[in-house]
């Protein structure tokens, strides 16, 4: 019998309406537009606005648009996987939410945290129950509302993050096409550089950490810079090298989307041309779980059957990864 691989057959999405730009920015902290798009690529990013909603109202609407789309029932569903950094809450999953609330009702459901690294983290367990040949239908969703966790008096972190969600579906494929590869890394010693100080079971949370405005994302900028330009150009090319692929054997990159200058260097050190090279960051920012998916829902109508790409992320943990996947369908 022919191997068993696991494909994405299709991608859903959702991004709020408010748009928060950079010269809306430039009036709530000491910034420019053009400090935030040369030194990041960044000129919009998507807040969730309403009380009561967090990142699962998102990862409903992107898998509720992911079933459509596959024409899929969610009774058949066997299992979903949320990555996020921003549950609705500490438990229930927020996976558990979103199998519910879309019908989801055979799946059994759990959330993945790894930080930006969480999509990728995802797919590769993902594939791992389908190759079983036990697990048909799979839906890995990341979703984040970064805006939860970010300090929006902090000008060094609140110009990059936004909210955002995507889905994929994985169904078993024994053509050839589908995951092919992945690598996954990471080093908890990296946490003294990206962290939220404060809410976990080390720091539960209090008045005193409320108000020393410890529960928001804690980035040393520069020193994550540094690991991440060298780490997921590292990994990305280490994946081609094993799989015997140049940069000309490769289709499209989907990088997380975190600083145009990472991603920049990881296309050098891949040798492959810009026009390669998946970017939104310019509109959505860096949406932590949803970078990935939501890449590939804005390119899904350029991507041909048989196409090589790589997925690559680096995130908080640290944690970095790629995958090689054979693109496995043609939009009709
Ligand atoms: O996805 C999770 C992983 N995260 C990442 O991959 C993020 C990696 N890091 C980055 O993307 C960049 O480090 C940042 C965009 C966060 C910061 O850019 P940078 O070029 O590394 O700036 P820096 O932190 O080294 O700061 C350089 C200067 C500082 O001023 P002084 O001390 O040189 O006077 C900062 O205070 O830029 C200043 N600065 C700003 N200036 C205007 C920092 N943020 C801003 C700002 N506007 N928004």
């Amino acid at each position: 019998m022919s191997k068993i691989q696991a494909a994405i057959t299709g991608v859903g999405a959702y991004l709020p309406e408010y748009i928060l730009n950079n010269t809306e920015l430039e009036k709530m902290v000491d910034t420019t537009d053009a400090w935030i798009t040369s030194r990041t690529g960044i000129k919009e990013r998507r807040i969730l606005k309403g009380e009561g909603k967090g990142a699962s109202h998102m990862g409903v609407e992107a898998v509720k648009q992911l079933l459509q789309k596959t024409n899929t029932d969610p009774k058949d569903i066997d299992l979903l996987i949320c990555a996020t950094t921003t549950p609705d809450f500490v438990f229930p999953a927020t996976a558990n939410l979103i199998a519910s609330e879309v019908g989801a009702s055979n799946s059994f459901s759990y959330d993945m945290q790894a930080a930006c690294s969480g999509f990728l983290y995802s797919l590769a367990a993902a594939s791992q129950f389908i190759e079983t040949g036990k697990y048909k239908k799979i839906i890995v969703v990341g979703a984040d509302k970064m805006s939860s966790i970010i300090d929006y008096t902090d000008r060094a972190t609140c110009i990059i993050f936004g909210d955002g969600a995507g889905a994929v579906l994985l169904e078993p494929n024994t053509e050839g096409y589908g995951i092919q590869d992945s690598i996954m890394q990471s080093d908890g010693s990296g946490m003294v550089h990206l962290h939220q100080k404060a809410g976990g079971s080390r720091r539960p949370p209090s008045l005193e950490t409320v108000q020393n405005r410890e529960h928001y994302v804690y980035q040393e900028g520069a020193a994550v810079f540094k690991q991440a330009v060298v780490k997921m150009a590292e990994v990305s090319k280490s994946i081609m090298d094993r799989n015997h692929l140049t940069g000309d054997d490769v289709a499209w990159l989907v990088p997380h989307q975190a600083n145009k200058r990472i991603i920049d260097a990881t296309a050098q050190k891949m040798e492959i041309s810009d026009d390669k090279v998946m970017l939104n960051i310019h509109r959505y920012g860096n949406t932590t779980n949803g970078t990935l998916p939501l890449c590939l829902f804005d390119y899904e109508s350029q991507l041909k059957k048989g196409d090589n790409i790589i997925l690559a992320a680096f995130g908080g943990g640290f944690t970095w990864g790629a995958i090689y996947l054979k693109w496995a369908y043609d939009i009709k």
